[in-house]
């Protein structure tokens, strides 16, 4: 089943008398999550995450807008009816139960026709922590488990009423970088496995982007971009979205456009037939660089890292924006011992252009579809 927000808003009013001014938590929020799909909900801190994941499980209400389950207008349907499963950003287990009860507890708490027989609660429950496999945990409280396996169960619980619609909100932000990584390719299996549409919130877009079929990258309330995370890492809109993606970050340099060639620090650094002249900030990916003899951009060497199957060439350029711009190379191509300046060519296809006040992409003839 999949979910349309439409103009979705939430302002929250200012609090107390002196206070000035309401918060707009979400502005005018439009996205679909196709049928079965993964969804990646992606942007800094504060910028409207949980509150559009709480508007869609129905536990805030929608200052404007709409929230559609396939035809089915939900938007003032109770949380109970929708169907949606949700872990929160801290987990929240029930500290004096134990693991079996923490995921039977939503099915115990439903009522009349819907409510399942004692068998079939159970049944439903051992299924759920079989999927993320903590059927040998069942009689553990919370405080005995790791923080991966209540992290476990915190998603058995939500599973367990068999949802339509499964919300994540930063469901892995306590763990370790390890355990992170296994429990996302946990997560990612368990949603392929059982097909349900889900949202999942996080700030760290290599998470996103890594278990996403489709990311939508927010600032302040507003969607910036969306589409699938290639395509969003290839073909940002806008500085924010080229700064938001990648690791390491894409460098940013003060340039100019001249008669179709950008200038960096006044050197010919590439051809961009189309653009206009003016001023621009280039965004050039750390794998854009290619090491070359006489190439046009000229940096001050600061140090060469060897970083498992990564080699990254530190240095300094004086248009780059940062302290440092960092290049990552293939060993191959760097020729004998390096010091004093070395010298780059720029991939067309990795470097971006963008309007040095609105910060928009500037699109080249190169690059326009
Ligand atoms: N109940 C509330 N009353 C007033 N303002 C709120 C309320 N809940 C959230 N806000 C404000 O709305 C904005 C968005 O908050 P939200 O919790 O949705 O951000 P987020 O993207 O989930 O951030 P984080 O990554 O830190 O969890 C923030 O400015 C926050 O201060
Ligand atoms: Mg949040």
């Amino acid at each position: 089943m999949n979910i349309t927000l439409q103009g979705l808003t939430k302002r929250f009013p200012a609090r107390g008398r002196k206070a000035k001014g309401e918060t707009t938590a979400v502005q005018g929020l439009t996205f679909e999550i196709p049928d079965g799909k993964l969804v990646g909900l992606l942007g800094p801190s504060g910028c409207g995450k949980s509150t559009t994941l709480n508007m869609i499980c129905g536990l805030e209400t929608p200052t404007a807008g709409k929230i559609f389950f396939g035809d089915e207008d939900v938007t003032k349907l109770p949380p109970e009816l929708r169907g949606v499963g949700m872990v929160f950003q801290n987990y929240a287990l029930y500290p004096h139960l134990t693991v079996l009860q923490n995921i039977l507890f939503p099915l115990e708490n439903l009522k009349g026709a819907a409510r399942p027989t004692r068998q079939q609660m159970r049944d439903k429950a051992l299924a759920a922590a079989k999927l993320v496999q903590i059927e040998g945990l069942l009689d553990r409280r919370p405080k005995e488990l790791s923080g991966g396996q209540q992290q476990r169960v915190a998603i058995a619980r939500a599973l367990v009423k068999e949802p339509r619609v499964l919300l994540l909100d930063e469901p892995l932000s306590n763990l370790d970088a390890r355990l992170r990584l296994q429990t996302r390719e946990e997560i990612c299996k368990i949603q392929k496995k059982t097909g349900i549409t889900t949202l999942f919130v996080t700030h760290d877009q290599e998470e996103a982007m890594s278990i996403s079929d489709f990311i939508v990258v927010m600032k302040d309330g507003v969607l910036m971009q969306q589409g699938a995370p290639q395509q969003v890492y290839d073909d940002p809109a806008s500085l924010f979205v080229a700064k938001f993606l990648g690791t390491p970050p894409i460098n940013v340099f003060a340039g100019e456009v001249k008669g179709g060639t950008l200038l960096l620090a006044g050197q010919k650094a590439l051809t961009v037939p189309g653009a206009p002249d003016g001023e621009v900030y280039a965004g050039v990916r750390p794998e854009g660089f290619v090491p070359a003899a006489g190439g046009p951009v000229e940096c001050a060497l600061n140090r060469v890292e060897v970083l498992g199957r990564d080699t990254s060439i530190v240095c300094t350029h004086p248009a780059c924006q940062a302290d440092t711009l960092r290049a990552i190379v293939r060993p191959e191509q760097l020729s004998g011992p390096m010091d004093g300046t070395v010298r780059f060519a720029l991939k067309p296809g990795k470097v971006f252009l963008f309007d040095r006040k609105t910060e928009q992409r500037i699109h080249t003839d190169a690059t326009r579809a």
